[in-house]
């Protein structure tokens, strides 16, 4: 690591070939142990730790300093390299076998006890770390955070960089981009009563770079979007974005799949991950996992049960199944053995998902499912069914003894949310997915709109510039439901990692794909004239992605919140709580910005 004046090394690099030499280190004091007359420092810089000692027959006046240290003190320490004994040596630290016999020291800053440790990974309350994120920092586990930020930033500008793109930066004061989240507004002193929205992402100006002709364009690109925060969601974050000239999808999942590949080794040593990524639609995808963000560590197939449901005395199966709907459910191998509490929970989730209710089975006794009797059956609803037609039900969906059906009717939209709720459950309370494997999968042929109940419209899947299938076209006015679209996801473990899309390139697929939107001609050109006036200039087929850099960061650091993987996030209400973010401004800033506010606080 490189050197200051203040340094001869760094302290984490220290090892038995320094035995003898004469160091002056800098750091932090991590910890500081009083062995009656030895004093012994732990030192910290942005390498790691070494062990400093202080003997009082050697040097009286140091050892009197060094009895004043705490914890967090700014230090130089010069001092001779020694081996430890054998007994004293630490396994646990890469230093361990050797320590500094100190001989000068150099109390450089002086430090408050902090709020929380800082030399254990404890359980510190969210804001208390956040207010004092300067000091979260220093703790081992965000530093090794940022440090793989760094390292997967920088590989993948290598790589993009030996596949021919070139990094743009595009603007961050523009016009609201229409990603489906609200835009966070800039006021204009110059143009009163005009704003800039932040951009969402750099969609437009991406596809604008293809039509001046770049063919291949990447940026690490902060975006902005005000929506309801989540674990894997912040007002502000990071996209590797990116988009290609003259590519089918296959060229950009292609292209992503190796850049992944790179990354993972990054992480060999800790996580293993498939390198051949499947694609699977979005219509597979739904069926077969009850969500578009499949995690395929685990089975727990759904399957289609409906013509149980149609036969059976049960009213509401039978009536549901009568209406059209479907009974759809899961296998937990092994899950007989559920408590009864655990089943009330379990639907309990289902119901707080939207279900009418939950219909368990459990399959007991040993041998074949063939042999298994009525009183070997437990469910709320075995009654209405014969054992016959509960073998069938059991043999249909893969069920043994000793298994755990769990069965929802009702619209798919219904089933498949519940069903994807009580799988993620189920798997995560059975430990079904291991924490150090990632698998990674393409899901395609996305429906180009959904129906927007609170709007009464249509409304893009993705985003209005995607492509719909060509031979899809024809259905834009008839029937927009049933239209694809040529977007594609990169998902692992359950996680949306990135969302892309061939786009449209003609001004007048465009034009039609925003009447179905809902847009008159008029608006439409008022909104997008400069995207549809580009298309007219010789724009290149195109199509691109956007890598979530704080979701791809977390997945590999093994962390569940993207908050672990960001030097200075916002809590879930948007606040910076150390910098005290949004604030209130004087209201000579406010009328030069052309604003008066409602709000007292
Ligand atoms: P999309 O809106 O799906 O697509 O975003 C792409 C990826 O960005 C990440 N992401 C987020 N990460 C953290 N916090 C958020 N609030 C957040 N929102 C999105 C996710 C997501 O998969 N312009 C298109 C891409 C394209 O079509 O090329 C876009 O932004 O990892």
């Amino acid at each position: 690591m490189e050197l200051t004046s203040y340094q001869t090394h760094k302290c984490g690099e220290l090892n038995e070939t320094h035995v003898g030499a004469d160091v002056l280190l800098t750091g932090w004091v991590h910890r500081r142990r009083d062995h009656g007359n030895l004093i012994f420092i732990d030192l910290r810089d942005s390498s790691g730790l070494v062990q400093i000692v202080f003997n009082p027959d050697d040097e009286s006046a140091l050892h009197q300093i060094a009895s004043d240290l705490r914890v967090e003190y700014v230090l130089q320490v010069g001092g001779t390299i020694v081996e430890r004994k054998p007994g004293a040596i630490n396994a646990d630290i890469s230093t361990g076998k050797v320590e500094v016999k100190a001989n000068k020291i150099t109390v450089l800053n002086e430090s408050l006890t902090p709020p929380f440790p800082l030399n254990q990974d404890s359980n510190v309350d969210e804001a208390t770390r956040l207010r004092y994120r300067y000091l979260d920092l220093r703790r081992e586990r965000m530093q090794n955070n940022l440090r793989l930020r760094h390292q997967i930033v920088k590989s993948i500008r290598s790589f993009m960089d030996d596949h021919d793109f070139i990094e743009v930066e595009t603007p961050v004061l523009g016009l609201a981009t229409p990603e489906g989240a609200r835009d966070y507004l800039v006021p204009s002193r110059v143009h009163a009563g005009h704003f800039y929205a932040l951009p969402q992402s750099p969609q437009q100006w991406k596809q604008l770079l293809m039509v001046a002709g770049l063919e291949r364009y990447y940026q690490i690109a902060r975006c902005y979007r005000d929506e309801d925060l989540r674990a894997d969601r912040q007002p502000e974050f990071t996209q590797l974005d990116f988009e290609m000239s003259f590519v089918t999808e296959e060229d950009v999942m292609d292209l992503t799949q190796s850049l992944f590949c790179q990354l993972g080794d990054l992480v060999a040593d800790k996580l293993t991950m498939n390198r051949e990524f499947p694609r699977i639609t979005y219509a597979e995808s739904m069926e077969r996992y009850g969500t578009d963000k499949p995690d395929l560590r685990y089975e727990l197939y759904l399957q289609d049960l409906t013509k149980h449901a149609l036969t059976s005395d049960f009213k509401v199966f039978s009536e549901a199944a009568g209406n059209g709907q479907r009974l759809r459910g899961f296998v937990v191998p092994g899950g007989a053995d559920t408590s009864r509490k655990a089943l009330d929970r379990l639907t309990d989730m289902a119901r707080e998902a939207g279900a009418g209710g939950l219909v368990w089975m459990n399959f007991d006794g040993e041998g074949a499912i063939a042999d298994i009797t009525m009183d070997e059956i437990r469910s709320p609803v075995a009654r209405f069914f014969s054992v016959e037609e509960l073998i069938a039900l059991a043999n249909d969906a893969g069920a043994n003894r000793g298994d755990l059906l769990l069965l929802a009717i009702g619209e798919d939209k219904l089933t498949s949310r519940v069903l994807d709720v009580l799988r993620r459950h189920v798997a995560s309370e059975r430990k079904l997915a291991s924490d150090e494997e990632l698998h990674f999968v393409f899901v395609t042929e996305f429906p180009m709109f959904e129906w927007n109940d609170t709007d009464e419209r249509w409304s893009a899947m993705h985003h209005l510039f995607t492509a719909p299938f060509e031979e899809d076209i024809p259905l834009l006015q008839s029937d927009p439901g049933a239209v694809r679209s040529r977007a594609y996801d990169l998902v692992a473990n359950g996680w949306e990692l990135s969302s892309g899309s061939i786009r449209i390139h003609s001004r007048d697929l465009q034009e039609q794909v925003l009447l179905t939107l809902g847009l008159t001609l008029e608006e439409a050109r008022i909104k997008f004239g400069h995207m549809l006036d580009a298309f007219e200039f010789g724009t290149p087929p195109h199509g691109g992605f956007a890598p979530g850099i704080d979701r791809t960061v977390a997945l590999f650091a093994g962390e569940k919140d993207i908050r672990e993987v960001i030097a200075f996030p916002k809590t879930k209400s948007a606040s910076d709580l150390l910098m005290g973010a949004p604030s209130n401004v004087s209201s000579e800033q406010l009328d030069e910005v052309h604003i008066t506010t409602n709000s007292s606080e």
